[in-house]
């Protein structure tokens, strides 16, 4: 099935559908095991920087390769990307999806780009995610983002035809001081008036009744980056502390298994949201 039709059916059945971000082998691994074990799809996250370090080519072989090698059904996802010259590659690459953030950039800005990349998504039959409002990055302060407001919302959909709109409704990347309060009347308000799938990013840290809650107020697509990258380098921390071995082939599996039980807890928040 294609994401935007799955998006759209999980959106009816008010199920989420997880987003989760790789970064080695092993991360694609913890994820992928999570998502076969449990039988749910599960979209695969790559963001410049994990484009950068592992190779684009290799990159999106590893996830293609994993899902097929997993019996997972799932797609390849360019997470918060920053131009459209990174889109056009991650579109040559074979990617099922793309997000443009241009969530920084004044309203017309944002449209203007968010078009351009939309026109050439076309040819490739890929799906698009934009971003209104701001959700606020890693390390920056709650009070940098500004919530995405529902008429803006429906002008961005209408002009721009994405598939997919990440809206800041009180998450924020990265984990959290105080527990997020996510506003979910505005949330209402927003799928409401919207056509396109919606998405929460800042997935991490977020308590189970407010995704559960913002799953059936209206989101679809969850993403979870931090808690994956953290319970993989605080249990490899850990071992390393503890033991001498050289042979990485026997030190990563713990890690990884800590990744999939974290990825088969939240598989099992969004499945069933009551
Ligand atoms: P977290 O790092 O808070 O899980 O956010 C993930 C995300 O939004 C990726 O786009
Ligand atoms: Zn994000
Ligand atoms: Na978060």
């Amino acid at each position: 099935m294609k994401i935007k039709d799955k998006l759209q059916e999980f959106t009816r059945q008010k199920r989420g559908l997880l987003a989760t971000n790789f970064y080695n082998l092993e991360t694609l691994q913890g994820v992928l095991r999570a998502a076969a074990d449990m039988n749910e799809p599960l979209i695969l996250q790559l963001t410049q920087s994990s484009i950068d370090y592992m190779g684009l080519n290799t990159a999106v072989g590893m996830g293609r390769t994993g899902l097929k090698d997993f019996g997972v059904e799932g797609w390849i996802h360019l997470d918060h990307g920053g131009s459209v010259e990174l889109v056009q590659r991650c579109l040559d690459a074979g990617f099922d999806s793309v997000m443009i953030d241009g969530s920084e950039l004044p309203f017309e800005e944002n449209i203007k780009i968010t078009q351009e990349v939309v026109k050439r998504a076309k040819s490739y039959d890929a799906h698009v995610e934009a971003e209104l409002g701001y959700v606020a990055k890693l390390g920056q302060s709650h009070q940098e983002q500004g919530f995405t407001q529902p008429k803006e919302a429906y002008q961005f959909v209408q002009e721009t035809g994405i598939d997919a709109l990440a809206v800041a409704v009180g998450t924020a990347h990265g984990f959290y001081k105080d527990e997020p309060k996510l506003q979910l009347d505005l949330l209402s308000e927003i799928a409401e008036i919207t056509s396109a799938s919606l998405v929460l990013h800042g997935g991490s840290g977020v308590p189970e009744a407010q995704i559960k809650a913002a799953v059936s107020r209206g989101i679809c697509k969850v993403n979870l980056a931090t808690e994956i990258k953290n319970i993989f380098m605080k249990t490899l921390q850990e071992q390393l502390k503890e033991n001498e071995e050289i042979d990485l082939r026997k030190v990563f599996p713990k890690a990884t298994s800590k990744i999939t039980d974290l990825v088969k807890g939240k598989l099992e928040i969004v499945k069933n949201i009551k």
